[in-house]
């Protein structure tokens, strides 16, 4: 009996044992879920930022080069004050997304969006032979957190760029609404997705455009997986069809009440 009571009083000891590791094991789980947030979060910036950042280093250059062309130098200035404002904006907007707080939304007219970002990127489209059209009616409005989508379609445009490269092809965004929801699409023709890449295109550091692969730069494998984070933290679905060697479409579906 005396046997029995003590193996049970050991038993004891040991689930208490187990039971205080189990939960110093979940606080490092968390701790460590913290950081690898954090550390998400200070690339996903770096990546959003460099995206606007490119055009005004474009931007500056042509100014230092042509001194005596005020109109250039103007417009210049004029981008760099934007641009500026724009990364505070996604600083604020990312920092928001991490620390799950609520971001302000307001009604965006998807074409001025759409029109900021080609703004923005400052490429002229048609040297690199791509035509883009747009299909979206004026009024169009869509409830959302404005800077942040239009970084989202901005990663989706360049996506879209760097997938006809060289050859060219046809860029088209639409939008359209239905009861409840607005749905953004970015179409394109370029080299299309393989099959067994579509699950892997949304993670975080998925990249296909390595030093050695033939795109213009290597790639961070971030821009869907801030696409992502932005369209859930609307509450809406991002989505994509693609044939490979035939093109690709990626749709957003955003509610207009959130
Ligand atoms: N429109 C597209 N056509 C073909 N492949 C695409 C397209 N959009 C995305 N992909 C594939 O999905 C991968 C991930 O895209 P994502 O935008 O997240 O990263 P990336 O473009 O490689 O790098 P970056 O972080 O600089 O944007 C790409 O490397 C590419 O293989
Ligand atoms: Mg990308």
């Amino acid at each position: 009996m005396a046997g029995i009571i003590e193996k049970r009083r050991t038993l004891h000891r040991q689930l208490a044992e187990r039971q205080n590791t189990n939960e110093q094991l979940q606080t490092q789980i968390q701790q460590l879920q913290t950081l690898a947030n954090l550390g998400m979060v200070s690339a996903m910036i770096a990546h959003e930022i460099n995206n606007i950042l490119t055009p005004l280093e474009n931007y500056a250059h042509l100014a230092i080069q042509n001194p005596d062309d005020e109109a250039l130098i103007f417009k210049a200035l004029r981008k760099t004050a934007s641009n500026s404002k724009r990364a505070s904006k996604i600083l604020e907007g990312i920092l928001a997304m991490a620390t799950g707080r609520e971001q302000e939304k307001t009604d965006c007219l998807i074409n001025a969006i759409v029109d900021d970002v080609f703004l923005c990127l400052a490429r002229d489209f048609a040297r690199d032979n791509i035509n883009v059209g747009i299909q979206i009616s004026e009024y169009l409005t869509v409830r959302a957190q404005p800077v942040c989508l239009q970084q989202v379609l901005m990663n989706l445009i360049l996506n879209a760029r760097e997938a006809m490269l060289p050859q060219g092809g046809k860029m088209t965004i639409s939008a359209g609404q239905t009861d409840d929801s607005v749905i953004i699409e970015v179409a394109d023709t370029g080299c299309g997705i393989e099959s067994e890449n579509l699950a892997k295109i949304f993670q975080p550091f998925f990249t296909t455009k390595l030093k050695e692969s033939k795109s213009e730069r290597p790639g961070a494998g971030l821009g869907l997986a801030f696409c992502k984070k932005v369209v859930d933290g609307h509450n809406g679905v991002i989505s994509v069809e693609s044939e490979p060697g035939c093109g690709t479409k990626f749709k957003i579906i955003l509610p207009n009440d959130s």
